[in-house]
């Protein structure tokens, strides 16, 4: 993700003047800590997903610890969660204890969390589903919902990749989402929960500030002289200037979303045309906020020869992701797990470059050097 100005980037944080002008402004308003700025942020980004209100906090591993502790989901209780995702879905279900439940995908062209698979595992301990928008594809949220009402569990969006897509954080009974530099928009650091519920965000906005009962703001504000603890929280406040960075970034999300889709389809008609072997995941018509661009390499292809023939021709590339039980930490805490498809997807996966300062050559470069790499050695 480190920036190489002759290359091409897997993905670049787009700051500048406004988001300096944004920084300066809080640092010259005397107010560093959470005040204002995060609170108007909450606003405008409840306000872009249609929801009347969101707590801000530092990351989006912070929001699903949170959401999951607002469910009072712990020990006993079983979570259904991917595998095919970032580490941080599952290890917040560890941080509470429970017990996370991997599914399957359905399959190689759509890396989602199967619904047959819920359905085998779920039993009478399990309390919620964890559904990730893979690369920012948006999963069949209205099925999932049917799913969780059935079984009276609860069902949560691990939304870091899909910001500002309409419909995501509506149907769940919580959504996480995350600013962090590589995402489509960024605070460097950062998460968001929404909720149509308003006692859950309470509850939520309680957690992030060590449970006290009136945060600082408040009390400089004179609205309470001392407060109380009555639940054990965390410091996962976010501060004025990520939020300030947040209202920059999320007025130009929109456009920059649109150009990652748009710029999405320019991939796959040249890839149709110069890399047939390659396959991409998902529908062209498939809802997305196009965060990645993954594709799927030729069964018997060798992973790494690809990569460094790309390297060495200024593309950088990368994996999303090595399957979450798979990992030594995870493999020993649920060592009889098999999720075939899942595996093979995550083995044959390749995420291309892929932000909104690209422009249609540099996808041109990029494909025209996966050929070249495939030719070279990257087929067995
Ligand atoms: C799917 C997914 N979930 C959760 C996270 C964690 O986000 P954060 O770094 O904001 O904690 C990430 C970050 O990369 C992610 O991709």
């Amino acid at each position: 993700m480190g920036a190489d100005k002759d290359g091409i980037n897997l993905s670049i944080p787009i700051v500048g003047d406004e988001e300096k002008a944004a920084l300066l402004e809080v640092i010259e308003s005397g107010w560093l800590s959470m005040g204002a700025k995060v609170q108007a942020f909450e606003n405008a980004f409840a306000a872009c997903h249609g929801q009347k209100s969101a707590v801000a906090v530092n990351s989006c591993t912070a929001a699903l610890h949170l959401i999951l502790r607002a469910f009072n989901i712990g020990p006993g209780d079983e979570i259904l969660v991917p595998a095919v995702t970032f580490v941080a879905t599952v290890n917040a279900v560890l941080y509470v204890g429970a017990t996370p439940v991997f599914l399957d995908i359905e399959d190689l062209g759509r890396p989602f969390l199967s619904l047959d698979e819920a359905e085998a595992k779920c039993s009478p301990r399990t309390k919620a589903a964890i559904v990730m928008h893979y690369g920012g594809y948006i999963v069949d949220l209205p099925l999932w919902r049917d799913f969780c009402d059935v079984r009276r569990i609860r069902l949560i969006e691990d939304a870091a990749h899909a910001p500002g897509i309409p419909g995501v954080g509506r149907l769940s009974d919580a959504s996480a989402f995350s600013f962090f530099a590589n995402k489509n928009m960024s605070t460097a650091e950062g998460g968001m929960v929404l909720s149509p519920d308003d006692n859950v965000l309470a509850d939520i906005r309680r957690l992030r500030g060590h449970g006290m009962t009136a945060d600082t703001l408040v009390r400089h504000r004179g609205h309470a002289y001392s407060y109380d603890v009555n639940l054990l929280g965390y410091n996962y406040r976010m501060d004025e200037l990520r939020a300030a960075l947040g209202l920059v970034q999320l007025r130009h999300l929109p456009e920059w979303n649109r150009k990652r889709k748009s710029l999405t389809e320019v991939y796959r008609r040249k890839l149709a045309i110069e890399t047939p072997s390659v396959r991409v995941p998902f529908d062209e018509g498939q809802t997305t906020a196009a965060h990645l661009m993954p594709v799927l390499l030729p069964e018997d292809c060798r992973r790494e020869s690809v990569m460094d023939s790309l390297r060495s021709a200024g593309v950088q590339s990368s994996i999303h992701y090595p399957p979450v039980h798979q990992f030594s930490y995870y493999r020993k805490l649920y060592p009889n797990t098999v999720l075939p498809k899942s595996e093979e997807f995550c083995r044959r996966e390749l995420t291309l470059p892929l932000h909104p300062a690209l422009e249609e050559k540099d996808c041109d470069r990029v494909v025209n050097n996966l050929e070249a790499a495939l030719k070279r050695g990257g087929e067995r």
